[in-house]
């Protein structure tokens, strides 16, 4: 395979740019920039003059000034299964979960469903840049396997598992704490590993597993310790107040994971936006991670996360889309959503504190830091190309930009796919290739 050395103005962080003037230690950006990618890998990040004397001498060029190029956004929460649930009108999380999103889900028992649409999504993931995600699959099978099928077949670093849900729900969407055991056990042995795909054990929230769903959800993890674990949790007060009915031994909501197991370093928790401080604590210490997702918090009028509190308890923290309580598939839109919230409650997020948090902070959210997120070498080569001219009104806003800072706050303010350029995925260029 030819080498490429792909140009323009590149930017890669090594560390989370804190608050205030973010510092320029914490991230590498060169104006006549260029990567070298090799097998699908960055070899490394240099000015293009330096890269195509020496190690890029021989490389295919793609040449992508006046553009800036980013590590591929990773997207730490989303729904492949609720792209036909996006902008449902339903007042609050349970109306809109048994009104649409129960509804939707059940089409993933028809034959071919599953199948059309992974395809469409991962279309849609590309368009938007996002070359990774932790996705929810329903509690079909056969949604998982449509899933990995594709991901496979585009070469995307992908994280995905079967919902496990038992109780109160619509019976076409239940399983039992055996099949949703057993399912999920063969579908580790088929995907986890397979070229880029990893599996999260995926028991969808609280009030939808029984005890003892909960119980075999934990023994899957104790059995395989190097999945991740994908749930939901604090997210809306009603859906607190159910856990409490449903558990009422459990301190809180999160000891209830806490209890059965499901806490630790590879936990994501999606929304973490209703918590008290012994659960902060408990998260924290356990090392889960806190998934904040700005479109549907506001879509879905969950409230307010609160990411300085959980800072400062030391409580890891990832951004997402949450599709399809969620609104948009650009990450790029959610860090926008992301600084309203958090501005309305006197935080700061400095653009590059948030574009930090799309790639590399995202990466470490999901104990891949190395792998992809940065243009470290050896890392994945995800790439996505963003053009901040890319409509009329951002043309016209640019002119008065004179810096990066002030250009990726426009880029995340006013952008979405069409500054989307192109996506190299595993050093492919892919959004070209979908027209
Ligand atoms: N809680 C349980 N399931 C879901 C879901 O699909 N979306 C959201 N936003 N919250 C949930
Ligand atoms: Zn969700």
């Amino acid at each position: 395979m030819t080498d490429i050395l792909l140009r323009g103005r590149v930017l890669t962080f090594h560390d989370e740019p804190l608050a205030g003037e973010a510092s320029s230690e914490t991230y590498t950006y060169i104006e006549d920039g260029a990567l070298l990618i090799r097998n699908g890998k960055i070899v490394m990040m240099d000015d293009y003059s330096v890269l195509r004397t020496d190690a890029g001498r021989d490389a295919e060029v793609m040449d992508h000034r006046p553009h800036l190029i980013v590590p591929g956004f990773i997207d730490c929460h989303i729904h492949y299964p609720q792209m036909q649930v996006v902008g449902s009108y339903a007042g609050a999380l349970l109306e809109w979960l048994n009104k649409y999103t129960f509804v939707e889900e059940q089409k993933f028992a028809n034959q071919g469903h599953p199948e059309r649409i992974a395809s469409i999504f991962f279309d849609e993931l590309i368009r938007h840049g996002t070359t990774t995600a932790a996705a929810y699959c329903t509690v079909h099978k056969a949604s998982v396997q449509a899933f990995f099928t594709e991901a496979h077949k585009r070469n995307m670093r992908m994280i995905a598992g079967k919902v496990m849900m038992d109780r109160n729900a619509p019976p076409g969407l239940l399983d039992t704490p055996q099949s949703g055991y057993d399912d999920t056990k063969a579908l580790i042995d088929e995907w986890h590993g397979q070229g880029r795909q990893l599996y999260a054990i995926t028991p969808r929230f609280a009030p939808t597993s029984t005890p003892e769903q909960l119980e075999m959800s934990g023994a899957l993890l104790r059995e395989f310790p190097e999945l991740h674990v994908q749930t939901h949790l604090g997210e809306n007060l009603a859906e607190i107040a159910f856990v409490r009915e449903l558990f009422p031994w459990s301190r809180d909501y999160t000891h209830v994971y806490e209890h059965y197991g499901l806490l630790g370093p590879k936990t994501l928790l999606g929304h973490c936006i209703h918590l008290t401080d012994a659960e902060i604590a408990a998260i924290a210490g356990s090392r889960s991670v806190a998934v904040f997702c700005p479109t549907s918090n506001l879509f879905i009028g969950s409230g307010l996360f609160d990411l300085d509190r959980l800072q400062k308890s030391n409580v890891r923290n990832a951004i997402a889309t949450d599709i399809g309580g969620g609104t948009s598939y650009s990450m790029l839109r959610t860090l926008d959503e992301g600084y309203k919230i958090l501005n309305i409650q006197g935080q700061r997020y400095h653009p590059l504190r948030s574009f930090y948090q799309a790639t590399l902070g995202n990466a470490r959210a999901l104990s891949l830091e190395g792998v992809v997120g940065s243009f470290t070498p050896g890392a994945e080569a995800d790439c996505v190309v963003l053009d901040a001219r890319a409509t009329s009104a951002l043309r016209v806003r640019m002119e008065t930009v004179e810096t990066l800072i002030e250009e990726l706050m426009l880029l995340q303010t006013m952008g979405d796919d069409r500054s989307v350029v192109e996506v190299y995925v595993a050093g492919k260029a892919s959004k070209s290739a979908l027209d």
